[in-house]
C-alpha cells in the first residue's frame, strides 16, 4: 500500500455517513500517531477479497460497521473472547506475526461510557435492556461482567429475547421477555438497543419501568436528544444520555488495540456534541 504512514479505515455499506474518520483523526493528532484512516464502502460480493487485499497490501487495521459485523468474524484468524460472545467483530487488527485479530469493542465502549463518563453503577443493580438484535448481543457480556442483580432483556418479539438470554445464562442472572411481560419496575438502568430510534419510534414498553431514580441510555445518537431520551426525560427519569459516548469509547478501544495508547475521549466527545 502506498504512503508512508500506517493505514486504517472503516468498512461499511453504506459508510459515507461514518464519523470514525473524524474521531480517529482527532485521536491520532492528540497522541502524535502517524496514521491515515479512510472510508471503505465495499459491496457484499467483494467484501472478502477487498478486506484481504487491504491487509496484504500493508493495511494495519479496520473498523467494521453495518451491515458487516457478523460477516467480518470469518476474516479474523483469531477472535477475542468478547468478539466470540458478541458473535460479531467491529475491529480487525494486523498482528506482528501476520495474523488478523478480530475484536469487538462495542460492549466495552458502552460500559466505559456508562461507568466512567456517566458514573452509573451497574453492579448489583437491576438493568432493563430493550431489544434483542446484534446490538444487544454485542454488549451483554461486558454488562454481565459488571455483576448486575439482573439483566432483563425485553424485545418486541419475545422469542428473540428468550433465546438471547439463554445464550448468556451461564454468565449471570439474565432473563428474556416480551414487552408486555416486563416484571417489576422501575429499573435502575434502562438501555434502549432497538433500532426504533432510526424511524423516530419509541419501543412500546410499560412506562412503569422508568422512575425518578432510573438512568436511561439510548445506544442511538443524533443531533439533539433522541426520541427515547426525550421520552425518558418526560417520564421524569434521573438522567438520560444518547449513544455519543459509546461511539467515541468503542473507537478509543479500537485505537488502543492498534496503537497501544488509549486516547482521551473527552475532547472528541465535546467536538461531536457541540457542533
Ligand atoms: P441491531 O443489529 O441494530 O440490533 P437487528 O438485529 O435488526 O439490529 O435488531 C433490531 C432490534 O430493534 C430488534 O430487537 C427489533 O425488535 P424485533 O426483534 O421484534 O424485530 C427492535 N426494533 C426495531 N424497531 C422496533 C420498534 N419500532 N419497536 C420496538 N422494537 C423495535
Amino acid at each position: 500500500m502506498s504512503g508512508t504512514v500506517d493505514q486504517y479505515g472503516v468498512v461499511g455499506h453504506p459508510v459515507a455517513h461514518s464519523l470514525s474518520p473524524f474521531i480517529h483523526a482527532m485521536f491520532a493528532r492528540q497522541t502524535g500517531q502517524a496514521m491515515s484512516y479512510r472510508l471503505f464502502d465495499f459491496a457484499p460480493e467483494v467484501l472478502e477479497e477487498r478486506i484481504t487485499a487491504f491487509f496484504t497490501q500493508g493495511g494495519r487495521g479496520l473498523n467494521i460497521t453495518l451491515p458487516y459485523k457478523m460477516a467480518a468474524v470469518a476474516r479474523a484468524d483469531e477472535l477475542t473472547s468478547r468478539a466470540q460472545h458478541a458473535g460479531a467483530v467491529n475491529t480487525l487488527a494486523m498482528r506482528k506475526d501476520g495474523t488478523i485479530l478480530g475484536d469487538n469493542t462495542d460492549g466495552v465502549g458502552l460500559t466505559q461510557d456508562l461507568c466512567v463518563n456517566q458514573r452509573v453503577i451497574v453492579t448489583r443493580r437491576r438493568v432493563l435492556v430493550i431489544g434483542a438484535g446484534g446490538a444487544v448481543r454485542g454488549v451483554l457480556a461486558p454488562l454481565l461482567a459488571l455483576g448486575p442483580e439482573v439483566i432483563v432483556i425485553a424485545n418486541r418479539t419475545a422469542d428473540r429475547a428468550k433465546a438471547l438470554a439463554a445464550t448468556f445464562a451461564q454468565m449471570g442472572n439474565v432473563e428474556g421477555v416480551g414487552f408486555r411481560y416486563i416484571a417489576g419496575g422501575p429499573y435502575d438502568l434502562v438501555i434502549n438497543a432497538t433500532s426504533a430510534s432510526l424511524t423516530g419510534e419509541i419501543p412500546d414498553v410499560p412506562v412503569a419501568v422508568i422512575g425518578s431514580d432510573t438512568f436511561c441510555y439510548d445506544m442511538a445518537y443524533g443531533k439533539g436528544d433522541t426520541p427515547f431520551v426525550r421520552w425518558c426525560v418526560e417520564l421524569g427519569c434521573r438522567a438520560a444520555a444518547s449513544g455519543w459516548g459509546m461511539l467515541v469509547e468503542q473507537a478509543a478501544e479500537s485505537f488502543r488495540l492498534w496503537r497501544g495508547v488509549r486516547p482521551l475521549t473527552g475532547p472528541v466527545l465535546a467536538a461531536l456534541t457541540s457542533s
